[in-house]
This record gives structure tokens, sequence and C-alpha cells, in this order.
């Protein structure tokens, strides 16, 4: 459904009265090849203002001429390209993975600016629409280049991607940019004007300079980004080839083990020996806190410090894990956080074990700094459970791990609705909710805690299948890697178009 975009008379539309490309033909012209990174596909999904496929836009990251690139690109066939506020949210999220991993950014225009209907949603709040401008300013004096391509309507804010864009190519009968469009013009002054003659290729590679390069075809436009890119002194990764082993045990036995509910959960190192090479870890503190698995390992050849649930997060295990994890920052080793969080934990119900509660406490807490100052990349794969307080201990989207993927038996929750019936019900107390009550309320929350319904919101970057962890995890490895070989000079200013 996510692929077919606003579905097939839609695309035909696009493609044939309209004469454009689809777009993910466009990526596939664009990108060096098909192996890019999507990011969040199923955004969008089951809102309560309806289904938006992709949140009509696709964003990604891919190479161009070798170079690790975040894309963005709008897809005209889900209502005219326009932005509904999770399509606001996703490019946001796009613009911050390009910050955090220091990525230059490919935008592809073809948007009829806001979803007007739900104006008051995308429009005034801080991370609303205009956040996205603001971002392109910052990222440019980031020294994060950023190039547009206009390959359909740029209308009101869609005309401010490109033009804060460093550099912009607009294709010929296909790209118009301006505030308001014809229509407009006709209710406001009673001119009728054309799009192209309103603000097409020609006016604004010739007049307007909102434009700077004028392209006869999309072809053309995407061979021109990519003579762009290979000018923008920009070092792509070395060609060096990894040499590794498979794991040991083959990747589809993750379907078996990833665990559908905390209480049937397995000894993680089962799911880590089916991610490293040749199934190798060196494991830290074997023994002690072994609640947290810790320890290191290669992915497709790239070194890794793994902290991997394997219970309750007990005292013990907070204090490992603090000192893993700062082992790892010490060293410049990226670390992958496998989350499998506990549901819910035991009420105290002595002044002994509300002592041991209050330690365990502090060593979480001691474990969260670490986790959230330490400098390195960090990547998050919610296995299992996600829920509570023990998430953000493991690397949660509130601690802003470079990426975060969900398997789809992943749960997002405070709390687990199978947990709900347990909270104790006083038959005389103001809190006691009648048993349909309860129900609907344990209905609403096993909804909530799907690992769809996080990703429909963008809670995280994308459900991703547990045998592709390995291809998925070595891809983000290679792409944080690159600004290993940027040169980065201090800049204060962005590029200003004149
Ligand atoms: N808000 C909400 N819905 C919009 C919209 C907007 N800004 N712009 C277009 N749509 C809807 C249309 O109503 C149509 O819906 P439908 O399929 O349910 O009938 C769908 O998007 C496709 O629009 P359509 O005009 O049929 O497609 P097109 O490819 O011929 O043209 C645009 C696309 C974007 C160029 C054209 O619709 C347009 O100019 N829209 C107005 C843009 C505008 O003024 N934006 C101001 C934002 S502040």
């Amino acid at each position: 459904m996510v692929s077919k975009g606003g579905g097939e008379n839609s695309i035909l539309r696009h493609t044939q009265r309209n004469k454009k490309l689809f777009v993910r033909e466009r990526l596939k012209m664009l990108l060096d090849d098909e192996s890019f990174l999507e990011l969040s596909p199923l955004a969008g999904l089951n809102m309560p203002y309806g289904d938006v496929p992709a949140a009509g836009c696709l964003t990604g990251i891919g190479k161009i001429c070798g170079v690790w690139c975040v894309f963005m690109a709008n897809d005209a066939t889900v209502k005219g390209g326009t932005i509904y506020p999770i399509g606001v949210k996703k490019q946001l999220r796009a613009q911050e993975i390009a910050m955090q991993n220091r990525l230059l950014s490919v935008y592809l225009v073809d948007s009829g600016g806001a979803f007007l209907p739900l104006q008051s949603e995308l429009f005034p709040d801080k991370s609303d629409g205009g956040r996205v401008f603001y971002n392109e300013a910052i990222m440019s004096a980031m020294k994060i280049p950023q190039v547009a391509v206009v390959c359909g309507s740029c209308v009101a804010g869609g005309a401010y991607v490109p033009t804060m864009a460093e550099e912009t190519v607009i294709v010929d009968k296909i790209g118009t940019l301006f505030l308001a469009g014809p229509p407009l013009v006709k209710a406001a002054t009673g001119e009728n004007v054309s799009p192209e003659d309103l603000g097409g290729a020609r006016l604004h590679s010739k007049v307007s300079g909102c434009s700077d390069h004028f392209a006869p075809s999309e072809k053309e436009a995407y061979e021109c980004v990519r003579n762009i890119i290979s000018t923008l002194n920009y070092e792509p990764l070395p060609e060096e080839v990894m040499e590794y082993d498979d794991p040991l045990y083959s990747s589809d036995e993750l379907l078996g083990l990833a665990p559908q509910g905390y209480e049937y959960t397995l000894p993680v190192k089962l799911i880590v020996s089916r991610l490293m090479d040749g199934s190798r870890f060196q494991e830290f503190k074997a023994d002690y806190g072994t609640t947290l698995v810790t320890g290191f390992g290669h992915v497709e050849g790239h070194l890794v410090g793994i902290v991997a649930s394997n219970g309750e997060l007990s005292h013990d295990a907070s204090l490992k894990g603090s000192h893993f994890v700062q082992l790892c920052s010490q060293r410049s080793i990226p670390i992958l956080f496998f989350q499998n969080t506990a549901p819910h934990a035991a009420e105290p119900t002595s002044i002994l074990q509300a002592e041991a509660h209050t330690n365990r406490l502090k060593a979480q807490a001691s474990m969260m700094a670490a986790v959230a100052c330490a400098a390195v990349p960090k990547i998050t794969i919610v296995i299992g459970g996600c829920y509570g307080s023990e998430s953000y201990v493991m690397c949660g989207r509130s601690f802003s791990p470079n990426f975060l993927f969900l398997w789809p038996n992943a749960r997002v929750a405070l709390v687990d609705s199978r947990h709900f019936s347990t909270i104790p019900k006083a038959d005389d107390s103001d809190c006691k909710g009648d048993e349909l009550e309860l129900s609907h309320l344990k209905e609403k929350l096993e909804e909530e805690s799907s690992a769809f319904y996080s990703s429909a919101r963008l809670w995280d970057d994308g459900v991703i299948l547990p045998q592709n962890t390995r291809k998925v995890v070595a891809q983000c490895l290679e792409i944080i890697k690159q600004q290993k070989y940027q040169v980065i000079s201090p800049c204060q200013y962005p590029v200003i178009r004149m």
C-alpha cells in the first residue's frame, strides 16, 4: 500500500496527465543504486485524519556519487504532495538525522504546500512547518550542503524549501514555484496567468534567481544534482573491501527468537549470536549483573559495543551498563542497544525491598547519565518491550540515538496492557472503574502499544524484519562512519541566496 503512494489512479494522473515521474522512479535516477535505507515508510498510516501513505513524503539515506546523502522527496500522488502534520514531523526527523550524522541533503520538491484543513496542527508551533526552513539555514551554517530539485509544484511553504537550499535545480515545464498559484491570482486580481509564466523554470532561472540550474527534463535534473555533489569538495568513503564472517547461525531463526511477550523472553545471547560476525562476542563482566549483556563484536566488519536487555535491569546490571557505556565512549566505539525492557517493576513490600529499589533507581540514573553523555553514535533496536522508565536507560527515543528501529513484535508503552487488570481496584475508592471501562482502556492500550502504531507516528525510524537487522545495522554503521572523512572547519553563516 505504501509503495503505491496515493494509489493507481493518482499515479496515472501524475505520470500521464502531469508528465511527471513517480517519486520512487525519481529516486532510482538520483541514487547510485537501489540499496538505500528508507526511513519510517509506515509513517502516516491509520492517523486520526486517515491514511497518508509514507506521510506523503519519502525520506531515507542513499548514496549519490559514492557519498551517503539524506533525501526528502514529496509524493505528489498523495493529495498533491501537500504537507500533513505527520509529513512535517517526518521531514524534521530526516533533517535531524542529517545534522546528527553530518549527511548532505537532497530535497525533491513537488508539493502543494500545507494541507490546509489541518493548518493549525502544522503551522504555528516551534516544531511545525517553519522549522524545516530554519533547519535548512542552520544545516548550511553547520557546513551540511543542501541541494533541491523543483520537480513539480512548490506552492506557498513548499516554495521556501528550494529557495533556502544552497543550490537549486528546476525542471522545465514541470517545476513551478510561487507563494500563491494562478487560482489565487485570479481570485485576487482577476488576471489569468499560466503556472509557467507565474513561476516556471525559465522565469526562476533567468529573472528571479530562485533557481540556479535549468534542467530541460527530470533525467537531466538528477544528473545535474550528481554534478553538483561532485563539486562539493566532499570526500566519499574510501572504497575499502571489508572482510568478515557471517554469523554461524541463520538470521531466519530470529523470527522464532523475537519475544512475543516479556514472560517468554529467551537469553538475549541467542539473538546476539545471530547478528555478530562469526557469532563472536567478547563479553564484558559475563557473570556480574547478568540481566544486562554487554560486550564487543563486529557487524559486517564494524566494531560495536553491545548493550542488550536480558531481564529486569537490576542494580548490578545498571552499574555494569554505566561502566561499559563509558568504555565505548572512551574508545570511540558506537553502541548498539538491544532493548527488551520489563513491563513493570515489582512493588516493594518491605523496608528492605524499598531500600533495594532505591539503590536500583540510583544505579539506573547513573546509567542514564552515562548513555546520555556518551559521545559516540548509538543505534537502538527494540527487539521486544519498550516499557516505562527502563526504556530511557536503554537509549529510547528521548535519549537521541542516531537511529532507532523496531521489530514488528515490539511493544511501546508506559505499562503493558496485559497487566492492566492487575491494577488494584478498591471497591469504595474514587479510582474504581467498572469492568467495561477497564476493558476499553485495555483495548486502547493494546492498540496504542503496537509497533505499527508507534511507527505511524514516527516514534522510531521504522519497523524492520528481525532477519534484516544485521543488514540495516551495518548500513547505519557505514553511514555514521562517513563523518570521520569530512574536514570540518567552523562556519557561522549559512550560504545566503542573493
Ligand atoms: N490542502 C488540502 N488539499 C489539497 C491542497 C491543499 N493545499 N492542494 C491540493 N489538495 C488536494 C486536492 O483537493 C485533491 O484532492 P482529491 O484528490 O481528494 O480531489 C488532491 O489534493 C490533488 O489535487 P489536484 O489539484 O487534483 O492535483 P494536481 O496534480 O492537478 O495539482 C496542486 C496539485 C498542488 C498543484 C494543486 O492542487 C494546487 O495548486 N493546490 C493548491 C495549493 C495551495 O494553494 N496551497 C496553499 C498552501 S498554504
